[in-house]
């Protein structure tokens, strides 16, 4: 059956297939994605659909700034080669005027692929002040075209449990689990706080409410957005993006940040039991993350690589904003979440150049170590069994004017990320401190950097720290430089797209 294209849908559509080619891949990241054009946000969707991995985003196609919400839509084979597909929902229904908010995707015992996302849609209220009304809806397709469910809403403020705010209640994360769906969805009880709400369902359409997975009390935020809920290594994950933190120590940063509650599940209450909270990335830009389940059994996550908070700050002259990061492999080690980058970016990988037992006391920079496009891993251990040494840096993107750095202090075990020098023409938060530490003196520090970003993955994935960067691509040149003396061994790849152009 051919599905029926609203108007709106239409222009989105025809928009992004006109402007998106104006668009050249030379000026994007290699393996990061970004919007057919104008702006993204959250991952939405993230999901296996006949073989293949999903990716919807939160789209603004006409604008480089945050607007009425569409779909965007890509897929992959390997995480890394993105294929445009058109925009898949724009909002075009009453319910959903006001923006087809953050959701998940499941692939039908049928073969048809069900989109389950957040339908906003704005009233008066007595005061005169205009407020959300946000329900849960549906839409089913072909992995292309889709069409919204007739009876949608299917959960409205009806659904909510007492207490709970139909203005606050968003981005619902649908997965299987035997013959019946499961949902988790961000809500704001009565105390202002946030909380996330569980929902079982039959058919995806007519869904019971079941409980209160986790409350935030107002602790580590306040409402609770895009939650996910899955079981790794023995343990239950949950992942959620808090608004309006107040910074914790080192551990989480103020504003908008994202959070990980590790656990177990207790079946009957639906209760999260909380062994420990973590911050998920320890860098500037990362939000709103959401995972799915690979056939091979991998847990991989996707995260918008941005900050609510400076994503107005844009370079000049752009026609796409907002970035997706490097999916990343998830497992649970010693009771904390441990990323690493998807394995296939390992098979991108050429011209290895290998450095051993290298002295660095002051700045040091290597041959052939150098590239915007790279995955590097720098081991580092002070130069005498008994030695110390006061930082240890590494200097990326520099041009003798522009760098951005990181640095490693071995006596206060915190890393710096700091693009202060970056060339960015904004006065946002540039510096980012987090705690690491040493193993047997040696501190592991992996980069992938992808022209405008870089992803640092310490110890094999202990502490993840992203950032966005926007310095102009000539300035490739890495240096190191210590205060004290160190020794480091280098691995360094460039990346290459492999794809034939
Ligand atoms: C998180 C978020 C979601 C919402 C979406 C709107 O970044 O605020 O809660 O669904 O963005 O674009």
């Amino acid at each position: 059956m051919k599905t029926t294209i609203s108007s709106k849908l239409k222009k989105a559509r025809d928009f992004e297939a006109h402007y998106g080619p104006f668009i050249n891949d030379s000026h994007r990241p290699v393996f990061h994605l970004t919007p057919t054009i104008g702006w993204m946000n959250d991952p939405n969707g993230f999901s296996c659909y006949k073989g293949e991995y999903h990716l919807f985003y939160q789209y603004h196609p006409y604008e480089t700034k945050w607007g009425p919400m569409h779909w965007g839509h890509v897929k992959t084979r390997d995480f890394l080669h993105w294929e445009r597909l058109p925009a898949a929902l724009a909002p075009d229904k009453p319910y959903d005027k006001n923006g087809c908010f953050s959701g998940s995707a499941v692939e039908l015992p049928d073969g048809r692929q069900l989109l389950l996302y957040t339908g906003v849609r704005q009233v008066r209220e007595a005061n005169g002040e205009l407020k959300d009304r946000q329900t849960q809806c549906v839409a089913v397709g072909d992995g292309r075209d889709y069409t919204k469910y007739a009876e949608n809403p299917v959960i409205s403020a009806e659904g909510l449990p007492e207490g709970g705010s139909p203005v606050d209640f968003r981005d619902p994360k649908i997965w299987r689990e035997g013959d019946k769906y499961l949902m988790v969805v961000g809500n704001r009880p009565a105390d202002g706080s946030g909380s996330i709400l569980m929902y079982e369902s039959q058919d995806c359409l007519s869904w019971e409410y079941k409980g209160v997975l986790a409350s935030c009390h107002n602790q580590f935020g306040r409402m609770w957005e895009c939650p996910d809920l899955f079981e790794l290594d023995g343990k239950h994950v949950l992942l959620v993006s808090a608004q309006e933190m107040t910074a914790i120590g080192l551990e989480f940063h103020a504003g908008n940040g994202t959070v990980c509650l590790l656990g177990s599940y207790d079946e009957e209450s639906r209760h999260l039991i909380r062994e420990n909270v973590q911050a998920i990335d320890y860098g500037l830009d990362f939000y709103a993350p959401q995972t799915l389940l690979t056939p091979d059994g991998r847990r991989v996550m996707i995260a918008w690589m941005q900050n609510w908070e400076t994503s107005t700050c844009q370079p000049y002259n752009t026609s796409c904003f907002g970035q997706m990061t490097i999916p990343r492999e998830l497992s649970v080690r010693n009771g904390r979440l441990i990323q690493t980058p998807v394995r296939e970016l390992e098979s991108r990988r050429s011209y290895q150049i290998l450095y051993k037992n290298v002295r660095v006391n002051g700045v040091t920079t290597l041959q052939n170590v150098r590239g915007r496009v790279i995955d590097m891993t720098v081991t580092v251990r002070p130069a005498s069994s008994h030695g110390s040494y006061e930082w240890f840096k590494i200097n990326v993107a520099g041009d003798g004017e522009h760098m951005t750095t990181l640095r490693y202090k071995p006596e206060c075990n915190t890393v710096r990320i700091d693009r202060t020098r970056c060339g960015f023409p904004h006065d946002i938060v540039n510096v980012r401190d987090f705690a690491a530490w040493a193993k047997n003196g040696e501190l592991k520090l992996r980069l992938v950097l992808d022209k405008y970003s870089m992803e640092l993955f310490v110890n094999d994935g202990e502490q993840a720290a992203t950032t966005v960067i926007y310095t102009d691509v000539s300035a490739d040149a890495i240096s190191f430089e210590s205060s004290g003396s160190v020794i480091m061994d280098v691995e360094k790849y460039d990346l290459i797209d492999g794809r034939d152009k």
